[in-house]
């Protein structure tokens, strides 16, 4: 098939090279059952004769020309330096064919190609499947090398589309995941991630060899230079030509490798215990950070992983839990920490995703931080001053919070900023953070529609503004007050109503004073922070899914201990009692400048009501699962003034609605609210079914405890996202009496 043509048959691809990187593509191929004729070319004939017995190949030899023409896709997999020959001899039979390779190294590539056609030819799509093995030859193939793996493009901008979509396909087809990238960014991050490993790992095993001539001393190497020397086996042809090709980027990383490599043996060499820990301190947790997105675990994966629960109908929830700490609290605890001088320890910190990629963002910023391990987090700050410009976007994954309150603190700094999130994070407003920070000095761009991704560049000088927050809002009330540390002056903000004041809290914990005088929060710009302890309690929002739970459910009796109950968080207390809860605080305390109480509930008949317009913003989080309360309870329970859920995660009025239809339960949807008709029965009240939680952990964990009330098992796609703010869900849900299993796609 030739570019533009549409024809649903696999065209007939020439793979150029059959070693082992172009024998496990045909392999992947055909066991993808790739309809088109895989063909070889290759001057060794061996090599042609056991692809065919193999039988990852069709068809081959050594006549380039020949196999050129039965074909519409060609694939060059030879070492980087003898593509430029291949290119050459293809310049008279290539034609509109689709061109592609397969080199480590892509600016060498291009300019081979370059040499060859007088030009990049527009049908020529560069391509490196991040993918390899020590070993050669196709008797090597691998069907399974490229699965999970990522494959970049770097095409040029006149390169025809329908090429790279055929490439594309291609890799699609082998598993891969296909991304793209400009050129020269290509060859340093792969100088960096793949290139200084292989030099490393060479070199590490020839200087061994050569200080033992008999090789004795590989006798007593165990797993830890096997680890660190594998890839040392790998082709030294094909890496003599890689290192050859980027040889400016392979130098360049070797140096920053060298000033790491000296700093560290200074370190050794004083015995300086500090720089050592601190060096491997950093290394484990991005070795441990790298693991989980290698493992699609972590945050930045998990938009591709689908999970899905799957609840049985029926029972009660009865005993003693802890639920994990408060979301809100923990970004905040990194986010002060760092800034401060000295070191805070941390308790209770939330290990959930949104809040470790804050964690991981301030050690991308120099930010040196000791683990999490259970809950216990140290952070040694660096001042507010002491912050280093990181060396790519900062990414926060789904976190609205975490992404608004970093806008605040990095306007004030000297270095530019980028800050990305996740698809959903992606359609989220920003410019209610962008444009007050703007009238602060700040310079700040935004996608359109003032969404993210935030570039925001430094070294701006910030003023103090009085601001009048149009919506209630604490993460813009914070964002304002963290830009307000780096600004002249006071900066003052007005909220429309209490939201929760986690943020001054801390402040004031921390030794910066911030004034609250009825709606206005206020402080002075230059001032400094001091670490101070920080004992996080468990989260009232994640709470909330059990309290609901025994709520609605005849036999319930549940205690959930050490949860924060701040006045500005209390909403849910209020509405559940006011719907006819039987719920109790009981061994008030103080934590840390945070109020805490274990929250008794039993259960006791619930009715519907008007939700109390000012007890909306301290609720925020919590209304899916209080929607699920209310289509339990008798009569219809009505909301408005909500219009703040409509940007959270997902529309949650509109995401809730859906649900609770498909489970029969009547709503009716306003701009600002909903109304939720109750049911109560002796037996169930709605059906089961199955719903679609939209990647928003809030309403897949309302939905699961609805089953407790269905007539039938529930079904909820798309829950990955419950790991955001409550990691261990499933586990605690089973064990106070849930039937929750959890099926992963
Ligand atoms: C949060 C504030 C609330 C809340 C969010 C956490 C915070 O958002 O919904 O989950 O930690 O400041 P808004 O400020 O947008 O209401």
């Amino acid at each position: 098939m030739r570019v533009g043509e549409t024809s649903p048959v696999d065209p007939a691809v020439l793979i150029v090279g059959l070693g082992m990187i172009g024998g496990s593509l045909a392999a992947a191929l055909k066991s993808s059952g790739y309809t088109g004729r895989i063909l070889a070319c290759d001057p060794d004939v061996e090599e042609i004769d056991t692809g065919l017995e193999m039988g990852v190949i069709d068809d081959g030899g050594s006549d380039l020309a020949a196999l050129v023409v039965q074909s519409g896709l060609v694939i060059v997999a030879v070492p980087v330096l003898a593509m430029r020959r291949v290119f050459e001899q293809l310049v008279p039979v290539l034609g509109d064919r689709v061109l592609t390779d397969v080199g480590s190294t892509k600016r060498c590539v291009c300019e081979a190609a370059r040499e060859a056609f007088g030009h990049l030819p527009v049908n020529f799509v560069p391509g490196h499947p991040v993918a390899g093995s020590e070993k050669s030859g196709v008797a090597a193939a691998n069907p399974a090398l490229y699965r999970h793996h990522k494959v970049i493009l770097t095409p040029e901008s006149d390169t025809t589309p329908t090429a790279v979509a055929m490439v594309r396909a291609l890799w699609q087809r082998c598993g891969a995941e296909v991304l793209e990238m400009p050129v020269d960014r290509h060859d340093q991050v792969l100088a960096r991630t793949s290139h200084l490993p292989h030099l490393l790992a060479f070199s590490l095993v020839d200087t061994l060899a050569r200080q033992d001539e008999r090789l004795e001393i590989f006798r007593y190497a165990a797993g830890g230079f096997r680890d660190f020397t594998r890839i040392a086996g790998s082709d030294p042809v094909m890496w003599h030509d890689i290192f050859t090709a980027n040889r400016d980027a392979l130098l360049s990383a070797l140096d920053d490798f060298e000033t790491g490599l000296a700093r560290l043996r200074a370190a050794v060499e004083q015995g300086d215990s500090d720089a050592m820990l601190g060096t491997f301190d950093r290394a484990s947790h991005a070795r441990h950070y790298f693991e989980t997105l290698l493992n699609q675990t972590s945050y930045q994966t998990m938009e591709a992983r689908q999970v899905q629960y799957r609840v049985s109908p029926g029972g009660s929830v009865n005993g003693r839990i802890r639920v994990p700490g408060d979301k809100s609290i923990s970004h905040r605890s990194i986010m002060l920490g760092a800034l401060a001088n000295g070191v805070t320890e941390v308790k209770g910190f939330l290990e959930g995703e949104d809040s470790l990629a804050t964690l991981q963002a301030f050690r991308d910023m120099g930010v040196a931080i000791e683990g999490p391990h259970q809950g216990r987090v140290t952070i040694h700050g660096v001042g507010l001053h002491g912050l280093k410009k990181p060396a790519g976007p900062i990414y926060v994954g789904n976190s609205g919070t975490a992404m608004r309150l970093f806008a605040g603190l990095l306007a004030g700094q000297a270095f530019d900023t980028e800050l990305t999130g996740d698809a959903s994070l992606t359609k989220r407003p920003m410019a209610r953070v962008a444009d007050p920070l703007r009238l602060m000095g700040a310079r700040i761009d935004t996608a359109e529609g003032g969404r993210p991704p935030l570039r925001i560049h430094g070294g701006q000088s910030l003023k103090g503004i009085h601001y009048d927050m149009p919506m209630a809002s604490a993460q813009v009330k914070s964002c304002l007050l963290l830009a307000g540390l780096y600004a002249e002056g006071e900066t003052r903000v007005r909220e429309p109503a209490p939201t929760r004041d986690h943020t001054e809290r801390m402040l004031n914990g921390f030794g910066y004073k911030v004034d609250r005088d009825g709606d206005l929060a206020t402080l002075q710009g230059g001032g400094a922070l001091t670490s101070a302890p920080i004992d996080v309690p468990s989260d009232i929002s994640s709470a909330t899914f059990f309290l609901v739970a025994a709520a609605i459910t005849p036999g319930s009796d549940l205690v959930l201990e050490h949860v924060g109950v701040n006045p500005t968080r209390i909403g849910v207390i209020n509405i559940l009692k006011a719907m006819g809860a039987d719920l109790r605080l009981e061994n008030p305390r103080e934590v840390g400048g945070e109020p805490v109480a274990d929250l008794h509930i039993r259960y006791a008949p619930l009715k519907g009501i008007d939700i109390p317009v000012d007890q909306v913003p301290l609720a925020i989080d919590e209304f899916p699962a209080l929607f699920v309360a209310a289509a339990n309870a008798e009569g219809t329970t009505r909301l408005r003034g909500a219009e703040e859920l409509r940007v959270k995660e997902s529309d949650r009025i509109q995401a809730m609605a859906d649900g609770l239809d498909i489970l029969g339960v009547e709503t009716a949807v306003y701009d600002d609210g909903i109304d939720v008709v109750g049911n109560v029965s002796e037996g169930p009240n709605y059906q089961g079914g199955q719903v679609d939680s939209l990647g928003d952990h809030r309403i897949a964990m309302a939905f699961t405890i609805a089953a407790l009330r269905a007539g039938g098992p529930v079904w909820i796609d798309d829950c990955a996202n419950v790991a955001t703010s409550f990691p261990g869900f499933v586990a605690l849900a089973n064990k106070v009496g849930l039937e929750l299993a959890e099926v992963s796609a």
